[in-house]
C-alpha cells in the first residue's frame, strides 16, 4: 500500500512516498481535504505560502487527531522572496501561518519570480543568499529538510558550489507526457529526490483519449495511471484533490505498467495547452 511506503531524503529523513497537492484549494476547503487525507492515511501534505491556505493545512494537521511527528509538511518560500532578509521574515511567517513548531520540508517555489518564469536572469546571487536562510533555519531546528522547486541544471550547479546543507529534493512538473529526463537524472545524480507536481498534468491527462485507452487496458482511472507511472520512475507525486473519493483512489495504485507502456507514455506527444490556468503559476505574490 502506497500510503505506508517511504522515500528517505539523503539528511535520513523519511517522506511519504505519496502527498496531497493543495494549489487551487482555499484556506477553508483546505481544512477538510487535509483531514480527510490524513483519516485514509496520507502522511504528506504540500502547500506553499503562494496557495495562500497554509493556516487550513496546519490548522488540520493540529486537530487531526494523529501526531504531528507522523505527518510531513512541506510548504515553499513565494517565488518572489530573493533577498537573504525577506527569506528570514518569509520562513517565520509561514511558521506563524501553519501554527506549529517545526515545518519537514521548507523549498524554494521557483528560482525566478513569476513574472520572469524561463527569462534569461537566473537570480544566481539572489537565490544563494535565500538559500543561505533556508540552511540558517534549518541549523536551528525550524525545518527537518530544505529544497528546491522548478530548478534547472544551472540553477542546481549554482546552489551546490556554494552550500553548506545541499538540497534534498527538486520539485518539477513531470507527468505523462511530460518527463524531463535530463533534468530529472541530473537532479537524481546530485543526491535529491524528484517530487513531482501535476501529475495528472493538472487535469488535463483526463481529456487524452490515448492516456485513457491505457488506463482502461489496466482497469484503473487517468489519475491512477498517472500517479502509478510517477512512482515507476522513482518520483513522489503530489496529486491535488479536495475531493473524498479522488482523495481515496488516487492512492490505490497496486499495479505495475509493463516497459513497454511505461515507453510509450514517456515519449507520447507533450501536452502543452494546460488551458486555462496557466502551469506558469501567477499568484498574487503576498
Ligand atoms: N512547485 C510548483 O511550482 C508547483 C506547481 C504546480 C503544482 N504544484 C503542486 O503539485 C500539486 C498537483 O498539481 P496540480 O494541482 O497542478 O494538478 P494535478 O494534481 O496534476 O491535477 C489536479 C486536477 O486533477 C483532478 N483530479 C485529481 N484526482 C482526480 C481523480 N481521481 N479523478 C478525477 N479528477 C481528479 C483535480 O480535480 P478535483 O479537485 O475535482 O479532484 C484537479 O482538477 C499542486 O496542488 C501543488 O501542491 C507545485
Amino acid at each position: 500500500m502506497i500510503l505506508e511506503e517511504k522515500f528517505t531524503l539523503s539528511n535520513g529523513v523519511e517522506i511519504s512516498k505519496l502527498g496531497l497537492g493543495t494549489w487551487f484549494i482555499n484556506n477553508n476547503d483546505v481544512v477538510q481535504a487535509v483531514k480527510d487525507a490524513i483519516k485514509i492515511g496520507y502522511r504528506h501534505i504540500d502547500t506553499a505560502q503562494a496557495y495562500e491556505n497554509e493556516s487550513g493545512v496546519g490548522d488540520a494537521i493540529r486537530t487531526c487527531g494523529v501526531k504531528r511527528a507522523e505527518i510531513f509538511v512541506t510548504t515553499k518560500l513565494g517565488a518572489e522572496v530573493k533577498s537573504y532578509k525577506e527569506a528570514v521574515a518569509s520562513i517565520d511567517k509561514s511558521i506563524k501561518a501553519l501554527g506549529l513548531d517545526y515545518i519537514d520540508m521548507m523549498i524554494i517555489h521557483s528560482p525566478q519570480p513569476w513574472g520572469e518564469f524561463h527569462g534569461d536572469d537566473r537570480y544566481f546571487e539572489e537565490n544563494r543568499e535565500v538559500w543561505r536562510a533556508l540552511e540558517e533555519a534549518y541549523k536551528a531546528g525550524k525545518f527537518r529538510a530544505i529544497g528546491i522547486s522548478n530548478f534547472e541544471k544551472a540553477d542546481i550547479d549554482n546552489i551546490l558550489e556554494s552550500c553548506s546543507v545541499k538540497p534534498v529534493v527538486n520539485q518539477i512538473l513531470a507527468h505523462i507526457s511530460n518527463t524531463p529526463k535530463e533534468l530529472i537524472q541530473y537532479s537524481q545524480e546530485k543526491g535529491m529526490l524528484v517530487e513531482a507536481y501535476s501529475p495528472i498534468g493538472h487535469g488535463e491527462l483526463l481529456k487524452n483519449e490515448e492516456v485513457a485507452t491505457i488506463a482502461k487496458k489496466y482497469n484503473v482511472s487517468v489519475p491512477q495511471l498517472g500517479i502509478c507511472y510517477c512512482l515507476q520512475l522513482g518520483l513522489l507525486p503530489i496529486p491535488k484533490t479536495a475531493n473524498p473519493d479522488h482523495i481515496k483512489t488516487n492512492a490505490e495504485v497496486d499495479f505495475v505498467i509493463s516497459d513497454s507502456d511505461m515507453e510509450f507514455l514517456k515519449n507520447m506527444e507533450q501536452i502543452k495547452d494546460y488551458g486555462k490556468a496557466s502551469m506558469f503559476p501567477v499568484y498574487s505574490g503576498k
